[in-house]
């Protein structure tokens, strides 16, 4: 059962005009949480906002969220001052199944870099391989913090102003297939760029897991707000699943798109 609790923002950055890198203090969720897992923040809204962990610090006891400012939920998360306090429901859904001996392939579109930033971590941490591609429409679209990149990165932008002019198809066609042979694949982003990424690593032989981003209301598989269709052999070729508790992360292989 997921726990709520009472958490505490510490740190508010700007990341770029719409968007804000959160964190609050929770020892227990920066205990706890696993890649691709996320977090469920009340506002000044109704339902709690969804949104991916994208970096614990269990030293601090802190976790991270990036937020980008679509409507009133977003906005009051981004431009609460330091000290506000929310509930939170978490760590909560399936994160990403890794097997450590083999590298990774992280692809990550607009505010799905951030998620993929704690897998990255994790990548760190354990010796893992990761190469990571990040596409966003502008510079101005860019989630960096501190402008921090490392080398195994390419940026690609729809506009051309900051690193490869493309989308992260462009720049995944780049990568010499012999850095990426046998690389598990994970992307976070638009629906649509998840899918081209799943085909393409189909197309490469690749396994690819992609976390998918449904409208959500209660968080915890009760509702079925947030039902997702995945392959099924039995009648009547299909299933449905709750994206927050079976999910949000799949097996593209899975996934009826
Ligand atoms: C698993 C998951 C992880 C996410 N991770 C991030 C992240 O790391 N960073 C980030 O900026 N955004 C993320 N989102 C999207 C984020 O939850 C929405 O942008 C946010 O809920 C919008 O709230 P609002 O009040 O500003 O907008 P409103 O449109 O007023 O929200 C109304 C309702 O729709 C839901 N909703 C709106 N847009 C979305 C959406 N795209 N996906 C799911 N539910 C939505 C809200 O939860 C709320 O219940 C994630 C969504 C999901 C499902
Ligand atoms: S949001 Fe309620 S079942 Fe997924």
């Amino acid at each position: 059962m997921a726990k709520e609790y009472t958490v505490t923002l510490k740190e508010s950055i700007r990341v770029n005009p719409s968007t804000h890198f959160l964190s609050f203090y929770c020892p227990e969720i920066a205990l706890n949480a696993l890649p691709g897992q996320f977090v469920a923040i009340s506002s000044n809204q109704f339902l709690k906002r969804p949104f991916g962990i994208a970096q614990v610090d269990k030293d601090k006891g802190t976790f991270s969220i990036g937020v980008r400012i679509v409507k009133d939920g977003t906005r009051y998360l981004a431009t609460s001052p330091i000290g506000t306090e929310f509930e939170v429901m978490g760590p909560l859904g399936n994160g990403f199944s890794i097997e450590k001996d083999r590298p990774l392939l992280l692809v990550g579109g607009g505010t799905g870099v951030f998620p993929l930033r704690f897998l990255q971590s994790y990548a760190q941490e354990h010796s893992i391989p990761f190469y990571s591609v990040n596409g966003f429409r502008c510079v101005d679209d860019a989630c960096f913090i501190d402008g921090e990149r490392n080398s195994n990165c390419i940026v690609a932008t729809d506009a051309g102003d900051f690193g490869v002019k493309g989308n992260v198809l462009d720049a995944l066609e780049m990568i010499p297939f012999d850095m990426i042979r046998g690389s598990t694949v994970c992307t976070v982003g638009p629906e649509i760029m998840m899918k081209h990424v799943a085909s393409w690593a189909e197309s490469k032989g690749l396994t690819c897991y992609v976390s998918l981003e449904k409208r959500m209301a209660c968080g915890i598989g009760v509702c079925l707000v947030c039902t997702c269709k995945t392959k099924s052999d039995k009648e009547p070729g299909y299933e449905n699943k709750r994206c927050c508790k079976d999910g949000p992360v799949f097996l593209s292989a899975e996934v009826i798109w």
